[in-house]
């Protein structure tokens, strides 16, 4: 990322220590980019091993003036991993923030799921968020050190999704869990906050939200269904994750904050327009995300 696009003064961040789930790709990535750029240590963490410290690598290689970003291998669907890298974390200084991003998600007519597949999704959303949110905020109340609190929604929080319904359930119950701890732990210091992008395209979100590549649901913007006739920019969702982040905006508790182009008032920003779909293009996506979930599997560490 251009350091001239982001629009905070260098240094701003220095002495934060964020951990950002997920952050060996995508909208983590990015945004673990801005935080150490702007002088944070980020640790990120996820379940491929490689990926993480490609990651790690690359922006310490791109930013030789910013924060350190240190890789941790660990799966928030099991508690003990999370508390494993939080202790380790924890050995060097505690963290002043959590940003909540690592999610599963993919398209799928809700008939056609299992409680397995339900649960792959709400395990890692719905659970592991709470898990991590849940052992950082302890060590932060325990401490008296305060602390921010970030998770990555989708504007489906307000409406819901059809064809993503575990994510959906899922994603609601983070932003209830944000409203709620914004107020339950407010006099420890400790806010809590949510960003709902609209579609930033990643590898991740696109091989399982537009495996045919023909632009169902909200990546339907990149032809031009967005009121603003485009996708999103990853610096402009980063201006954004520094602003909650960071110093300077902390009376900004319990708010979920669309960063959508209006796709939501537009067309409710969720797959919808999937009814549409025929059996043979639900066959046809099914087998191209499950190919993708394989590819992913294989390069697990974690
Ligand atoms: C129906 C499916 C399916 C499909 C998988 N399953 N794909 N069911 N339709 N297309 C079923 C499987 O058959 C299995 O059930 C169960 O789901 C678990 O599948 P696994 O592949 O074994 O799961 P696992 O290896 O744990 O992988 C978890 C995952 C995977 C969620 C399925 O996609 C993942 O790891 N994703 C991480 C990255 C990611 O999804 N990023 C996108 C985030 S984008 P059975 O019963 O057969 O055993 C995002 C954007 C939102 O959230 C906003 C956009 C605007
Ligand atoms: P992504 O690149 O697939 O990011 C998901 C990340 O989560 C991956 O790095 C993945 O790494 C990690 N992860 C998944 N399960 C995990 C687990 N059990 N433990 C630890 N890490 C795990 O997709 P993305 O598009 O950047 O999505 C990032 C966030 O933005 C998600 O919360 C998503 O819902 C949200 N979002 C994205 C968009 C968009 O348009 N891209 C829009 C709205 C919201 P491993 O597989 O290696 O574990």
């Amino acid at each position: 990322m251009d350091a001239a696009q982001i629009m905070f003064k260098p240094g701003l961040m220095k002495g934060e220590r964020i951990l950002v789930t997920g952050g060996g790709t995508g909208l983590g990535r990015e945004m673990a980019e801005a935080f150490m750029m702007l002088g944070a240590d980020v640790h990120i963490c996820g379940r491929r091993g490689e990926v993480l410290s490609e990651t790690a690598a690359a922006l310490m290689a791109a930013h030789p003036g910013g924060g350190k970003v240190h890789a941790h291998p660990c799966d928030i669907r099991v508690p003990d991993a999370i508390n494993d890298m939080v202790d380790a974390i924890w050995a060097h200084g505690p963290l002043t923030g959590l940003v909540n991003n690592a999610a599963g998600n993919f398209i799928s007519r809700t008939e056609d799921l299992s409680t397995r597949a339900f649960d792959a999704i709400a395990s890692i959303v719905f659970h592991g968020s709470f898990y991590t949110t849940l052992n950082v905020g302890k060590r932060w109340i325990a401490e008296g050190s305060g602390g921010s609190i970030l998770s990555i929604l989708t504007t489906w929080v307000w409406n819901g999704s059809a064809f993503t319904v575990p994510s959906a359930m899922s994603k609601a119950g983070l932003n209830a869990m944000t409203q709620s701890l914004a107020v339950e732990w407010a006099r420890h210091g400790i806010r809590a906050n949510a960003i709902a992008p609209g579609p930033f395209p990643t590898e991740g979100m696109s091989k399982r939200l537009n495996p045919d590549g023909t632009g169902g649901g909200p990546m339907r913007d990149q032809s031009g269904g967005n009121p603003m006739g485009r996708v999103g920019e990853m610096h402009e969702l980063c201006n954004l994750a520094v602003l909650l982040m960071g110093p300077g905006a902390a009376y900004i508790n319990g708010q979920c904050i669309a960063i959508d182009g209006a796709a939501y008032q537009a067309g409710g920003g969720n797959f919808s327009a999937l009814t549409a779909w025929t059996d043979e293009q639900w066959t046809q996506a099914a087998a191209a995300i499950r190919a993708q979930n394989e590819k992913d599997r294989a390069k697990r560490t974690v």
